[in-house]
């Protein structure tokens, strides 16, 4: 059992405290945000993460979890010190706000008194390692204790994170000294996952590459959804046939209205940045950076191709949240597109199953008039006299519609599908002008069993197309 402090009780350090607490370990959580604390204390969380609350309640109950916004509180005796802050886009040219893992970092010198490994879990630019060290060495209160940095990049996703903590695909550790990475890594032991040990600028370039090449992925296949949707092929389709290929994976090719989230959109960002900063020319981070904002534009074009002006139009939206499974609203694709629609002089009727609150919150910060936004109970109740309903968020209840009951409750039956989640030609037999993202409508493709070619005949196209999800 070790002693460990989380600071910072966002997504990342709540999830990261909780699951260490449930592996047995004595955890702190410390937040400045008071409100947040005794919150918490009540066993009401700050996010939506599905089966989160359930595992901060048993800990809690259980006397390994513990929360407050005394640092010496949470210090007392921690063997690990973790900081889990958020680094938000900062300068306004791309690069990342250091200013709370800076000020954590002043903190915690503030109140050390005794050896302790501070384990950066927050995303830094390259080489912020070094600096997290300078401030604690800086501050100290007591001359004679030492200390280790360590950086752990984390690889959580919303939606699945308590997963991707206890089943992670990889841990990564880089320290100068590698007797405190290897610490760190007893403590993830129980995991059973490989652990790559390295020094703190290449560990703190692993999570910017991660993330820029998952983005990339994603990029490339709107790419070349837009080209199928030219040429006549179905990108689904290509990115099943091309996922085969275990170079490739099936993973991250959807296609769709690109990429939101508090990670992807500030990471390829601020790595853009640091590379620009650098005396170099990111081509690639800067194409991948333009693809994704123009892909939700496309659902502006293709709806104004179908109804002309959308000046007076009623259009439903189904999903605010920038993917399913959270509640979170970071450069979410359905703001932009609200915005757009609203601007035009339509009226939108939005549904989301968690987002409706956090999504309202985002569309007045991004100045979209409320009275030109009817927020809905239901799927279906969106739909009721619509010129259009879009697809904005691939939530598993939109899979399953009754779409024929759908199609009766629009004014007209136009659907812009913005995650490729139904069947073209079903749609069309439903009487609906269906648009999607890089797909043309015909059959769906039949996948024969490895090696049974005698199945060919009798076989159904039955296949799950999202493969990867
Ligand atoms: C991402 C990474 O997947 C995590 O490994 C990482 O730890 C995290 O960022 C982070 O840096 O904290 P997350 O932002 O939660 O996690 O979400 P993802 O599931 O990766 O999806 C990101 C965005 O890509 C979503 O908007 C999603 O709709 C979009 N996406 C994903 C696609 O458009 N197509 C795909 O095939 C996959």
């Amino acid at each position: 059992m070790s002693v460990i402090c989380v600071i910072g009780t966002g997504y990342v350090g709540l999830v990261t405290g909780t699951c260490l607490a449930d592996m047995g370990n004595q955890v702190t959580c410390v937040d400045i945000v008071a409100e947040k604390i005794e919150k918490l204390k009540k066993g009401i969380l700050p996010i939506y993460e599905p089966g989160l609350e359930e595992m901060v309640h048993r800990n809690y109950q259980a006397g390994r979890l513990h929360f407050t916004t005394s640092y010496s509180e949470g210090l007392a005796a921690s063997d690990f010190i973790f900081i889990a802050v958020n680094t938000p886009t900062g300068n306004g040219q791309g690069g990342a706000d250091m200013r709370y893992v800076e000020s954590a970092a002043r903190s915690i010198a503030e109140e050390l008194d005794h050896y302790a490994i501070i384990i950066n879990k927050s995303t830094v630019p390259v080489g912020s390692g070094d600096v997290v060290s300078r401030v604690i060495h800086n501050n100290l209160k007591r001359s004679d204790i030492t200390f280790a940095v360590v950086s752990n990049p984390e690889f959580l996703r919303e939606g699945s994170a308590l997963l991707d903590f206890q089943q992670p695909d990889r841990i990564v550790l880089g320290s100068s000294d590698p007797e405190a990475a290897y610490t760190v890594a007893r403590l993830y032991m129980p995991l059973r996952a490989p652990i790559v040990t390295t020094d703190l600028y290449t560990a703190e370039m692993i999570k910017y590459a991660s993330n820029a090449f998952l983005a990339t992925k994603i990029s490339f296949i709107n790419e070349i959804a837009q080209i199928c949707e030219r040429l006549g092929a179905d990108v689904k389709e290509v990115a099943v046939g091309m996922g085969y290929d275990k170079r490739i994976g099936h993973a991250f090719l959807n296609a769709g209205l690109g990429y939101g989230g508090s990670c992807f959109p500030k990471d390829v960002r601020a790595l853009a940045h640091m590379a620009d900063e650098a005396g170099l020319h990111p081509q690639l981070l800067h194409a991948v950076m333009e693809i994704n904002h123009d892909q939700r534009r496309l659902v502006i074009s293709k709806l104004t191709s179908i109804l002309g002006s959308l000046r007076g139009t009623t259009i439903g939206v189904l999903g605010l949240a920038f993917k399913p499974n959270t509640d979170d609203m970071r450069e979410a694709p359905a703001v932009d597109i609200i915005r757009w629609i609203t601007s035009q002089g339509a009226h939108v009727r939005v549904y989301d199953p968690v987002a409706s609150e956090t999504g309202r919150e985002a569309l007045v910060r991004e100045g979209v008039r409320l009275d030109s936004v009817t927020f809905c109970e239901n799927a279906y109740s969106v739909a009721e006299q619509t010129d259009a309903l879009v697809i904005v968020t691939e939530w598993n209840e939109f899979k399953s519609l009754n779409m024929q009951h759908v199609r009766s409750l629009m004014h007209r039956p136009v659907l812009i599908d913005g995650r490729n989640i139904y069947d073209g030609s079903e749609m069309h037999r439903l009487g609906f002008i269906y648009r999607a993202m890089g797909r043309g409508t015909g059959p769906a493709p039949t996948i024969l069993p490895a090696g049974d070619s005698t199945a060919l005949p009798a076989l159904q196209p039955t296949l799950d197309l999202n493969i990867g999800d």
